[in-house]
């Protein structure tokens, strides 16, 4: 995601600065920029692309001050570019600030600030902030007290560091529902989104909590609440972590540090959707792009994204009732599809760079027919193609296997389908009321999850040394199946294959040995005894199983290795049923020593064919 530093010191900072962005470049971004204060007035330079870029620029246009801030942005509202670069400013230049985070009610305070005069020169939610901060300033209400009553008018998560060019030597920063802490240096302090930015210079840290706004000058720190500005008294934390170990989040691994931050992307992506407190499911773009009279949706996808596609012609053919094709994008390309007029062919991918699938979607457009993209990446390559983009919000993925993008490739199709399904009448409120609660109980569940690792590790150390897998599960699941092969594959090495359950008699059983363990993703389903006696037909030929399942009694009398998950709609359980797949894969590599982040032969984007 977007990475924030600032800094209040008696030294120039702008060097100080550019090294704490380079600290949060593991991050990814697609634009950086910086601003100091100096003579009473503010200093701006942005550029898009690398760090680098903005260096180039900063030694054509050098700027100083000893108050600073800087920001690293990861496209959400608005193409990577310049104008949509931070820091923003409000429109008499008084202040300027930087944002992580996404405002939810933007238009409609965007909306009142133009009808207040106010002209806008981004296509961002975070400038809605420093205008709302300049008019409230414009007022008459000071610095501090501008940007909080702005803070009690966003709805969404927002960290921020905020400068004011008429009380220079202070930093005013405020967090909701995305981290921010200040570092306590010597002669200076510090505002990051993450202590790798600082850990430098200091490994005295005070974290903020959401609700909480910390004004920062040289020598001393204070603390409020946003609500009602009282005064609050917090600690500072010594951070023992080095640089590495503080990006990863102390895990040793993205992979992991990925796998777990999936509740919250899910909480994202619902949180995009839904206002506050209300059950109405806000996509006026699908609204206006997608007709009801839709017949057909062809998917087109590469890997990881293809599986989340098989999972998706389950969601949206049960829920929207619209017919769904699910096409390998390297094969699409290469056949006559049937890309009829009333259909629309739905790329899912994460890097949005995939050569096979934006060559499929550039078929579809020379075809004149409808395109539009499930995508992880503002403004990357296939995005630039598509009519329509719906993004996943999952931040950038750094793992070369693929794990948060799938899930919330998975969220996303849950809500188109839905939407789709409201637009061609075919779904009645209580079925909605029930895939929203089904939706919005995942967060929830997904970390029940994945706090029970301890039977995935007792699974990794007693399977490590085989050298075949077999994934079997059914409808929802099968895609499942396949999903938790590739994850065991890429990253252990050990040969997998993923099949749905009922194709088992038809040729697979002929491997199944006591070598040979197979995987049953089996939660409770129309087909749950089918998978039963599938399992009883791998234990007569000495196979062990390994069961993911929420009827965990059913199984007690067959096997040791079970995972329970939580209750869950069988529609809604493939998110649930995925995670310990995916950290099965990460245990068993790790006990055989693999390269977890980056396996062998392999590269992120696959932009070649
Ligand atoms: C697997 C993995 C790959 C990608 C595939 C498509 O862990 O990462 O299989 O899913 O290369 O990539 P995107 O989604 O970027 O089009």
């Amino acid at each position: 995601m977007c990475g924030i530093v600032g800094i209040v010191s008696s030294r120039d900072v702008v060097g100080v600065l550019v090294n704490g962005l380079k600290m949060l470049e593991y991050r990814g971004y697609d634009s950086a920029g910086i601003a100091a204060v100096n003579g009473g007035e503010i200093l701006i330079e942005r550029n898009i692309g690398k760090i680098a870029n903005l260096e180039d620029l900063l030694a054509k246009h050098p700027i100083s001050g000893n108050t600073g801030i800087a920001h690293t942005r990861w496209a959400t509202h608005g193409v990577p570019s310049v104008n949509n670069a931070h820091p923003h400013t409000d429109q008499s230049s008084v202040v300027c600030l930087v944002h992580n985070g996404i405002i939810e009610n933007y238009q409609v305070l965007k909306d009142k600030l133009i009808a207040e005069g106010i002209a806008f020169q981004s296509e961002t939610d975070t400038e809605v902030i420093s205008q709302l901060i300049g008019f409230y300033l414009k007022n008459g209400t000071g610095f501090e007290e501008a940007v909080r009553q702005a803070c009690c008018d966003l709805e969404g998560s927002y960290a921020l560091a905020v400068l004011s060019k008429n009380e220079t030597g202070k930093i005013v920063a405020v967090r909701n529902q995305t981290p921010l802490c200040i570092g306590l240096g010597k002669d200076e302090n510090f505002v990051a989104s993450d202590i790798t930015a600082f850990l430098e210079h200091t490994k005295e840290v005070i974290y903020l909590n959401d609700g909480e706004i910390a004004v920062v000058t040289r020598d001393d720190v204070k603390f409020r609440t946003v609500k009602d500005g009282n005064e609050l008294d917090k600690q500072a934390v010594h951070i023992s972590w080095d640089v590495e170990e503080a990006q990863k989040a102390g895990y040793p691994h993205y992979m992991l540090k990925e796998i777990n931050q999936q509740p919250l992307i899910l909480v994202d992506v619902l949180r995009g959707r839904f206002r506050v407190g209300e059950d109405e499911l806000e996509m006026p773009d699908v609204e206006e792009f997608v007709t009801p009279d839709i017949d057909h949706i062809n998917i087109v996808a590469c890997g990881t994204s293809w599986h989340a596609s098989l999972v998706g012609k389950f969601i949206i053919e049960a829920i929207a009732r619209v017919h769904v094709s699910v096409d390998y994008a390297s094969e699409f390309r290469y056949r006559s599809p049937m890309v009829d007029d009333n259909s629309i062919t739905l790329a899912i991918t994460q890097s949005g760079e995939t050569a096979d699938t934006l060559a499929a979607v550039r078929m579809v457009q020379d075809l004149g027919r409808k395109t539009m993209s499930i995508c992880n990446v503002v403004g990357s390559s296939i995005t630039r193609h598509c009519g329509l983009n719906l993004y996943t919000q999952a931040g950038p993925e750094i793992s070369v296997a693929s794990t948060k993008a799938f899930t919330s490739q998975l969220a996303t199709i849950y809500l188109l389908a839905i939407k789709i399904g409201i637009m061609r009448g075919v779904l009645d409120d209580s079925l909605f009321q029930h895939y929203l609660r089904e939706l919005r109980a995942l967060p929830r569940k997904l970390t029940s999850v994945l706090e029970n690792v301890e039977e995935l590790k007792r699974w990794a150390k007693y399977f490590q040394k085989k050298q075949n897998f077999l994934f079997l599960g059914r409808g929802v699941n099968y895609p499942v199946a396949l999903e938790g092969a590739l994850k065991l594959k890429e990253i252990s090495y050990i040969h997998a294959e993923g099949y749905p359950a009922g194709e088992m008699k038809h040729g697979p059983i002929a491997l199944i040995d006591d070598e040979f363990p197979t995987v049953i993703v089996a939660p409770a389903s129309a087909t749950f005894d089918k998978v039963k006696a599938n399992l009883e037909e791998i234990l007569a030929r000495d196979g062990d199983v390994l069961v993911i399942t929420n009827q965990p009694d059913e199984f007690r009398r067959y096997t040791p290795f079970i995972f329970t998950i939580p209750e869950v709609d069988e529609l809604f359980s493939p998110i649930l049923t995925t995670a310990p797949l995916q950290l099965f894969a990460y245990y068993t590599a790790l006990r055989r020593g693999c390269h977890i982040d980056q396996p062998r032969n392999l590269a992120k984007s696959v932009v070649v064919e």
